[in-house]
């Protein structure tokens, strides 16, 4: 429509300014909207620069307790807890996860009791702990489901003891979220949330987490139970199962290549969703910017306001702490 040479309508008048453009934008990302992974190992004074993760580390407990410090102060409210379990403590079972003087039920309590209001998440699966590097028990080359579960539901309720406020169970294998649900009841802890991993694909992008954890599979690959890259309707199928068995939160893994899935289950669910930008991405930017070939920030934030335009509520990245820290400066 024009009149004379004119069009009625321009675009452009409302993207002329950046108060505008700030009045108008549809997405605002925030830093409350932002989980940070973090991975903890045994030992005191030391952290490690994950190789193929640059600038990001993992801490001894008491550095761990440091890096906490920095991601609160920058307005990060919560984390999501990894731990590196020694190689002499894994078997089949993962029976060290059980263990209420673990890594992980050390470093929640650690978190919780210098700094309470920092929201802790807990992964839950067995890959860490597990001798196969799986995220189940295997027996004669395959990954039983029922059993992994049963552990896989006394590992949450240790984590709740130790002081989880959510357990984050990553592990994909079926019915894990009520049976959870349950345990978690039945020993008195109805408080603690479930964000499920509910969408959890196959992929090839969790490489450098691997890495963190020296926990890539020993035999096989995860396809039986991670899912298939091809598909989009099973993953609102496992949503749904997922938020009727109890999940207050379903999330998709990974992210950017799953912009369409984070959509279709934020269309097919009640809760909130949160998308894990995960690891490989994290790696693609890093090295494209040592580079010089991309603008790590400003691609940085064009990811993450991509997440929340998909449909994501929450967000867990290795670009909490860099984000936030934008986040603060431009406000
Ligand atoms: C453990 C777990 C994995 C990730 C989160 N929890 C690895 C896997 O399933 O092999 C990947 C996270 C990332 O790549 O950033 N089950």
């Amino acid at each position: 429509m024009t009149h004379g040479q004119f069009p009625y309508i321009r675009g452009r008048r409302l993207r002329n300014s950046a108060a505008l453009r700030a009045m108008v934008a549809e997405h605002n990302l925030k830093p409350a909207d932002l989980i940070a992974p973090v991975f903890v190992m045994e030992g005191e004074g030391e952290k490690v620069e994950i190789p193929s993760m640059p600038d990001y580390y993992r801490y001894t407990l008491d550095l761990l307790l440091e890096e906490v410090k920095q991601l609160k102060d920058v307005g990060i409210r919560s984390l999501v807890l990894f731990a590196k379990v020694p190689d002499e403590k894994k078997d089949n079972k993962g029976t060290e996860a059980l263990n209420p003087k673990g890594l992980m039920q050390r470093a929640v309590r650690a978190i919780k009791e210098q700094f309470p209001d920092m929201l802790v998440m807990t992964d839950i699966a067995m890959d860490p702990y597990s001798s196969y590097g799986h995220d189940g028990v295997v027996e004669d080359g395959e990954i039983l489901n029922d059993k992994s579960v049963e552990i896989l539901s006394k590992m949450a309720v240790s984590h709740a003891k130790a002081g989880a406020d959510i357990v984050a169970p990553s592990d994909m294998m079926d019915g894990r979220i009520g049976a959870m649900r349950e345990a978690l009841d039945e020993a008195g802890f109805e408080h603690t949330g479930i964000m499920a991993y509910s969408a959890k694909y196959a992929s090839s992008y969790y490489g450098p987490f691997r890495d963190a954890l020296d926990s890539a599979p020993g035999f096989g690959d995860k396809k039986t139970y991670q899912m298939d890259p091809a598909n989009v309707q099973e993953a609102i199928k496992e949503a749904q199962l997922d938020e009727q068995e109890g999940a207050d939160i379903v999330m998709v893994k990974p992210g950017l290549p799953y912009m369409d899935v984070i959509r279709a289950v934020k269309e097919n669910v009640s809760v909130p969703v949160s998308v894990y930008n995960v690891s490989g991405e994290y790696a693609m930017l890093k090295a494209a910017a040592q580079k010089g070939w991309l603008d790590e920030d400003e691609v940085m934030m064009e990811t993450l306001v991509g997440f929340k335009r998909a449909g994501a509520d929450l967000i867990a990245t290795y670009f909490a702490k860099a984000a936030s820290k934008l986040l603060n400066e431009q406000s």
